[in-house]
């Protein structure tokens, strides 16, 4: 089977290489999937360029976290799934050498991931995929839907109708914050480096839109578009470099879903406006089985169908990883396998 390798020591996309690899062999309580579609994080970028926590690959590592496909065999014992299952792995897993109750972690660093034909799981570490998803679209929700979830429903209060919440950029986290915000029947202001892509945000949903090159100062405008209000809920995937500012916009009682580090990871944030707001910081980090389920549900009701701006085959793997690295997207793009 082919598998989409990160080789050790990587340090930039043309290293990445495309492996064939022997076909894994579902041991007890485990199954094995045939992956249809992948997606693209963040985080993958980080691994490639041997950003991400702990530096570049210590050994060759299939990529990706999040993907989506279909069971094809199940070993001994296994009770939750049947071959022909449509599947998605939770974010963090047990990995497949250890035993059940070993402790998880994360898919595509640094357990291997989901960039390859087919994998092996153990059977608790998979949800079903929504009926109305493709695999392409399925394949979007593990890391960033799981994540934005996280923070609009599960962190301190859950966003009610009525509320603002702020989503910044228009990546995969924000994206899906966005539609599940809306799906929840608060207002949502998005930030962006592009009209264009404000343009996008705004058809699919956000009141307004803050070009944040051309409005540095976005924090003055978000109190402004909501009448000194501010934001009841803010999805902060900016990091060091726009926390301060994710403060000055936070309404009284609020809260930040701290998520991301796009902005790098040092700065000299302010922290008093949170305090004279009485607001608080959720630290996030993606989810559990039980926030993966919940979502899913939303997902269902609401007929939510994720924000794909383009889907590559496995051989062009290249290309989409060039396609996230310019920023040139909205929501997610897709490699299917
Ligand atoms: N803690 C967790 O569990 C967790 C989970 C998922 C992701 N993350 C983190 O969250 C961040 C977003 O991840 P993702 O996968 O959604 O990213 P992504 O899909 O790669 O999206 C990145 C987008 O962020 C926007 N952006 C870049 N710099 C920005 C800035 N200074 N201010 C506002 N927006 C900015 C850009 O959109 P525009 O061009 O529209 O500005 C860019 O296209 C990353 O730092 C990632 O590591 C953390």
């Amino acid at each position: 089977m082919r598998a989409l390798i990160v080789p050790t020591g990587c340090s930039g996309i043309d290293e990445l290489r495309i492996e064939q690899r022997p076909e894994p062999k579902p041991g007890p309580l485990q199954v094995l999937l045939r992956v249809r579609a992948v997606s693209l994080n963040y985080r993958d970028q980080a691994v490639v360029t041997g950003n991400y926590f702990g530096g570049k690959a210590s050994r060759d590592m299939i990529l990706l976290s999040d993907g989506a496909g279909e069971v094809l065999a199940v070993g001994d014992g296994v009770t939750r799934w049947r071959p022909g299952d449509r599947v998605m792995p939770i974010f963090s897993q047990v990995p497949p050498a250890g035993s059940p109750g070993a402790p998880a972690l994360p898919l595509g660093s640094p357990l291997d991931g989901m960039g390859a034909e087919q994998v092996v799981c153990y059977e608790d570490g998979l949800v079903a995929i929504p009926e109305h998803l493709s695999f392409e679209e399925a394949a979007c929700l593990p890391c960033a839907a799981v994540t934005a979830w996280h923070a609009l429903m599960c962190a301190g209060r859950p966003v009610i109708p009525g509320d603002v919440v702020l989503v910044l950029g228009s990546g995969g986290v924000s994206v899906f914050a966005l539609q599940l915000a809306r799906a929840a029947g608060a207002q949502v202001i998005a930030t962006s480096s592009s009209d264009d892509k404000l343009t996008r945000l705004t058809a699919l949903g956000a009141a307004a839109g803050i070009n944040y090159r051309t409005t540095p100062d976005w924090d003055a405008e978000v109190m402004r578009l909501t009448g000194n209000h501010g934001a009841d809920c803010i999805v902060e995937v900016g990091g060091a470099g726009t926390l301060a500012r994710s403060f000055r916009s936070l309404a009284h009682g609020g809260k930040i879903g701290l998520i991301g580090v796009l902005t790098g990871p040092a700065g000299d944030t302010n922290p008093h406006a949170i305090m004279l707001k009485g607001g608080t910081l959720h630290g996030i980090f993606v989810g559990n089985r039980e926030m993966f389920e919940r979502l899913n549900r939303a997902i269902s009701v609401n007929r939510i169908r994720p924000v794909i701006d383009r889907v590559y085959e496995f051989d062009q793997a290249h290309a989409a990883f060039r396609q996230h690295v310019s920023g040139n997207f909205i929501g997610k793009v897709v490699i299917r396998l």
